[in-house]
This record gives structure tokens, C-alpha cells and sequence, in this order.
């Protein structure tokens, strides 16, 4: 653990400490960096972007610029189970907004929001590449395909039991 200087003594975590400390100096690090950020934590915090800023040297304005551009990263914590739903065109004409529909209501929460068990996140996605399974889903890296309402209970029954 120890302590950030630029911003008011914020204790660092050591794998934090490890993930910066491997891409100081490397240019374009700070990609590769925050991926490993989101591996480790689930999300990006304001800590971590702050520490992140200050020792690779990147304006907070292009880390949070990036974070926000790929769907892949995350400002708040995802839940254990991370369902995408694919709305690219391909699902779209599918369906794929009533399959968001059900998750949404089946899960009782809004897209970018995690249940409070912190089991479910909701996320919706352009394309993950199985348009021909369309409408599909990805639940962490797992793909699933030709998603109705009856597949979308069964997997939520399924997921809340593991
Ligand atoms: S549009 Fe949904 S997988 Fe391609």
C-alpha cells in the first residue's frame, strides 16, 4: 500500500502500484494499462484514474475519454455476471430490443446499472460478432445465441445459482 502524493493521500493499492510501475515509460501504455485495471477491480475507479494520470503522464480529460469510448471499460463495479446485450443491426432486426427489454425487467434494472446482490451487470453492445445467432447475448465471455424471453428466464435462473 502506499500513498499517492497528488491526490490528497490516497492509499494505492500494490497491484496497482505493479500495473503502473509495468507500463511507465511505454508509449501508448496507458491502453494496456487500463485494461488491466478493469481485469483486476472490475472497473476503473476515480483513484485509479487519478493514479494512473499522474504517473503515466496522461491528462485525466483522455483517460476518462477513453474509458468512456470502449464499452469494454467501466466507471462503476459490473456485477459477477455481466450480461451484453448485442443491438447491433443484425439483432436489432431480431429482436434484440425486447431481449434487453426482459433483462431489464426480469433483473430490475436499467442498462450500466449492477443488481444490488452485485450478480447482474446490464450492458447494451454493438455488434459481438455472432450475427448469425442473432438476436445474442454475451454473459461475461460466454455467447449466447437466438435469445428469447423464455432463454433470457432460463438464463437468469441459470446464472443465479452459480
Ligand atoms: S449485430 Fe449482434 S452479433 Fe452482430
Amino acid at each position: 500500500m502506499k500513498h499517492c502524493e497528488g491526490c490528497n493521500g490516497c492509499k494505492i493499492d500494490d497491484k496497482l502500484v505493479k500495473i503502473v510501475d509495468k507500463y511507465r515509460g511505454v508509449d501508448g501504455g496507458i491502453i494496456s494499462a487500463l485494461h488491466e485495471v478493469q481485469d483486476t477491480y472490475g472497473y476503473i475507479s476515480n483513484i485509479s484514474q487519478k493514479y494512473l494520470s499522474k504517473e503515466l503522464n496522461v491528462p485525466m480529460s483522455e483517460i476518462y475519454g477513453i474509458i468512456t469510448f470502449y464499452s469494454r471499460f467501466s466507471l462503476t463495479p459490473k456485477g459477477k455476471y455481466n450480461v451484453q446485450v448485442c443491438i447491433g443491426t443484425a439483432c436489432y432486426v431480431k429482436g434484440a430490443d425486447k431481449v434487453l427489454a426482459r433483462f431489464k425487467e426480469k433483473l430490475a434494472i436499467e442498462e450500466g446499472k449492477t443488481t444490488e446482490d452485485g450478480k447482474f451487470s446490464l450492458e447494451a453492445v454493438r455488434c459481438i460478432g455472432a450475427c448469425g445467432l442473432a438476436p445474442a447475448i454475451v454473459i461475461n465471455e460466454e455467447v449466447y445465441g437466438k435469445v428469447d424471453d423464455k432463454k433470457v428466464d432460463e438464463l437468469i435462473e441459470k446464472y443465479s445459482k452459480m
